[in-house]
Formats: structure tokens, C-alpha cells, sequence
């Protein structure tokens, strides 16, 4: 009988990612993926450390896993991702699994379930300087066939210092800039009309090897140059490495799509300069004018941590300032959550009480709700090219797909298919979807 894996994933893109690379290294172990857990005889939980709360959900789906391994010996539960490489071994002491693998070690994974018996779990967690999974051709998990993502580095050499990721995912490298073209030509071959470039901190890709370097901007060009009904997206920029280079080749080919996922957390000069963002307030906002006044199009979004250390109502006001001011389309927001091993957890005092986080947190969503409402409306009129990905999930009637910008429009079916082009006219909006004619 055929063995079968089924794998859970949380976190961020860059874990779907993995979880393909996953998929592609136990084929070569024999399993075949499944999507039921029950008839599953390996189980992984791929995971995220990004949040205290991220973790605490991840706990609750490993007592459904043990349930699963007691009712069908000989089950194999394994924790792999980030939450396995900042607890490691204490996995082992606290929790009944069978396998903990770090996000550069899924390579051994093998090796560790040749090894593995009910009394001997196994663990790798060393993480490395090169690996970049760069030869392994992952399985595409992604439904909709029209839209890919490609990882193009792992790592972070930030120490953004509320974050746990550079701890989790090691050292920064780049991979193999022919790879990835690669990549994205195979996927365009099979179908795909989208595909989106993913690192921590894309902006600081550099690959080099004897006679070529390959930074950021360069490969953008190279990506875009495979086909001009390919479209190409990128995330996440920082907003101290964002160059006019990559600035200008986006406005330079068409089909790099006009949005820009530029986390700013916050809106305060000082609380950048605890969190070790290395910008200031005046330095993001030149960015954006920057971007605006090339692209006068572009979609932003961002990321806003509420409550971090020291954070006073001024600087909560900055914020607000600050995002009042460059009106995201959208913005992904959090409570400040201390994690263990971070800068801040070592030196900084988590001082904002929970009630208060809540509430700037709170702020922050109404103030964005409304910008968003503002952006979207602001849309009404405008004919845009938008890449039909299927039917709408609220009304199978309809169609949905983004615009270059980014943003989610529905629009009537008419005899359009997926992966096709539409021009559709923004007739009205809520705060998150275009409806379209
Ligand atoms: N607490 C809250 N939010 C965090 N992020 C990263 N670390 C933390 C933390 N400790 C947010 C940042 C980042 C996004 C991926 O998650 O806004 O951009
Ligand atoms: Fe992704 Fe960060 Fe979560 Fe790791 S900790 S899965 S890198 S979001």
C-alpha cells in the first residue's frame, strides 16, 4: 500500500512554499499527499512562530494529531517550520511527536523516517548558509493553476527586534537567479499566467556566482522578460532597501504588476529606531512619494505592529498620522506579541498592558477600514486589466480576479475562462472587492 502524507501549514506564503518543497522530498520517501489526516500514516504540522497566538492554535491541532496516533499505532506526527526550530528539542520533552524538522533541514526528512521508531523521535534542526532548495521542483499545491509562488531566498538578516524570524529561518541567502527563471518558465508552460517572487526582504536579493550578479531589479527584468501576458509580483519590500532601480523596472514592464507590499509598523521615528527598522517616519514617506511619483498607480499595502515597547499615545498618533497620510489600500495589523529570544524580549520591557494594545489596535483597524473604503471608491470609473483566477466565492455567478494594483474584482462571467485577460469598468466597491462590469 501506497503511504500517505498530509500536511497542515500555517504561517506565511513563504510556508505554503515550503510545504510544496515538502510534498516533492517525501515522493522520493514513498508518500503520496493526501488531504484526508485519517488516512494519513505521516502527519506534519508546518509552522509559524510570528505570534504567541500563531503558536497556540498550532498546540491545539497537535492534541488532534496525538488523538490520531493513538487510535491508529504506528501514525507518525511531526512538527517542522519555524516553531520547530525555536522550541527543538523541548518538542520532544513536551509533546508526543515522532519527528522535529527546521525549515532548512527537509532534506533529512528520509533519513530521519528511515530512522524514526514509536520510542526513538527524531530531530534536525540545523539551519544552514546555502540551502535554498533550489533543484527541488516543488508540488503546487495551489488550486487555482493560475497564480504560482516562488520563493527566491530564505532567511532574514534583519534583526528587526520584535521578530523571531531570523532565528527561526537562519541567515539571509539568495537562490540560483537561472533556477528561478527556471521556475517560472515550467509554470508558464503548464498554464500558469502569474507568478510572485517571495523572500523576506526581496529587495536585498543578490545572487552571484563566477562571472554574473543578479540583484533584485535584474531579476524582475528576467522574470518579466518570459512573456508579456505573465505577470509577475513580488513580496515583501523593505522599506530601507527599496531602490529607484527596482522602482523603475517596474515601471518599465508592464506586466510587474503596480503593488507593493511595504511593511512600515510604525508611524514613530523613535519606536523605528527600537524596533531597528533602520528607517525613520521621513525616510517611508519619501519612499512612497518616490513610488507614487513614478507610478502614480501603485497599489500599497503595509504591515503596523500596535503596542510595541515604550509605545506612548504619541507615538500611537504618529501612526495614525502616518497611515492617514499615505492611505494604504490595505494593511495587515497586530497587537505587539513578545517573543522569547528577540531583542526586545531580551532588553525591552513589554509594557503596553494588554487592554491598551487592544485598543490602538482597534484605532488602527477603524482608520484603515476607512482609507481602505476610500481607496477602493476612489477606483470607481476606472477600466482595468484584470487575470481571471475562477469563480467569485460569493456568487458562483461571478468571476474574480485581481487588478495590477492588486486589488480583488468581481465581475459577470460572460464566457470568460480562468487565466484569461478582462477589461472590466469599477462600478462600485466595498472595502476589500472592485465589482466590475
Ligand atoms: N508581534 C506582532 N507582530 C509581529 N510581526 C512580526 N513580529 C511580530 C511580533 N512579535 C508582524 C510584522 C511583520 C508581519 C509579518 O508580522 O508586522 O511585518
Ligand atoms: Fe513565516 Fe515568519 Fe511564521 Fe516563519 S514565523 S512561518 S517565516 S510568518
Amino acid at each position: 500500500m501506497e503511504k500517505r502524507a498530509y500536511i497542515e501549514t500555517y504561517g506565511c506564503q513563504m510556508n505554503v512554499n515550503d510545504t510544496e518543497v515538502i510534498f516533492a522530498i517525501l515522493a522520493r520517501a514513498g508518500y503520496a499527499r493526501t488531504e484526508v489526516m485519517e488516512e494519513a500514516q505521516l502527519i506534519l504540522a508546518n509552522t509559524c512562530s510570528i505570534r504567541d497566538n500563531a503558536e497556540q492554535r498550532i498546540w491545539g491541532r497537535l492534541e488532534v494529531f496525538d488523538q490520531q496516533r493513538k487510535a491508529r499505532p504506528g501514525t507518525l506526527v511531526g512538527i517542522v517550520g519555524c516553531m520547530a526550530e525555536r522550541l527543538k528539542d523541548k518538542l520532544l520533552d513536551t509533546h508526543k511527536v515522532d519527528l522535529v524538522v527546521g525549515p532548512d533541514a527537509y532534506r533529512s526528512l528520509p533519513r530521519l523516517l528511515e530512522a524514526v521508531t514509536p520510542d526513538r523521535p527524531q530531530m534536525d534542526v540545523l539551519l544552514s548558509r546555502e540551502e535554498t532548495y533550489a533543484d527541488i521542483t516543488p508540488v503546487r499545491t495551489d488550486r487555482n493553476g493560475i497564480s504560482a509562488f516562488i520563493s527566491i531566498m530564505r532567511g532574514c538578516n534583519n534583526v528587526c527586534s520584535y521578530c523571531v524570524v531570523p532565528y527561526t529561518r537562519g541567515a539571509e541567502r539568495s537562490r540560483d537567479a537561472h533556477s528561478i527563471v527556471r521556475e517560472a518558465c515550467d509554470v508558464y508552460a503548464r498554464g500558469y499566467k502569474e507568478v510572485t517572487l517571495l523572500g523576506q526582504n526581496v529587495d536585498s536579493y543578490l545572487w552571484k556566482s563566477q562571472d554574473e550578479s543578479v540583484n533584485f531589479a535584474r531579476l524582475l527584468e528576467m522574470v518579466a522578460a518570459i512573456a508579456p501576458d505573465l505577470r509577475v509580483r513580488f513580496a515583501t519590500s523593505h522599506p530601507k532597501d527599496i531602490s529607484d532601480e527596482v522602482i523603475y523596472t517596474m515601471a518599465a514592464h508592464p506586466n510587474i504588476c503596480r503593488h507593493i507590499h511595504l511593511p512600515v509598523q510604525s508611524g514613530s521615528t523613535r519606536l523605528l529606531e527600537k524596533m531597528r527598522r533602520k528607517y525613520s517616519r521621513e525616510w517611508y514617506l519619501e519612499r512612497v512619494t518616490k513610488i507614487r511619483s513614478v507610478m502614480p498607480d501603485c497599489g500599497l499595502t503595509t504591515d503596523v505592529i500596535a503596542g510595541f515597547c515604550s509605545e506612548t499615545p504619541e507615538d500611537h498618533a504618529d501612526t495614525l498620522s502616518l497611515m492617514e497620510e499615505v492611505g494604504f489600500d490595505w494593511a495587515f495589523m497586530f497587537a505587539y506579541s513578545d517573543r522569547p529570544g528577540t531583542l526586545a524580549n531580551r532588553t525591552m520591557v513589554d509594557d503596553v498592558p494588554a487592554p491598551e494594545k487592544n485598543r490602538r489596535l482597534n484605532e488602527i483597524i477603524a482608520l484603515q477600514n476607512r482609507k481602505s473604503l476610500e481607496r477602493y471608491r476612489a477606483q470607481i470609473g476606472k477600466t482595468v486589466e484584470v487575470l481571471v483566477e475562477g469563480p467569485s466565492k460569493r456568487d458562483p455567478a461571478m468571476l474574480c480576479g485581481r487588478a495590477s494594483n492588486n486589488m480583488m474584482c468581481v465581475f459577470p462571467a460572460a464566457g470568460r475562462k480562468a487565466g484569461s485577460y478582462a477589461q472590466v469598468t469599477v462600478v462600485d466597491c466595498t472595502s476589500a472587492t472592485l465589482i466590475c462590469e
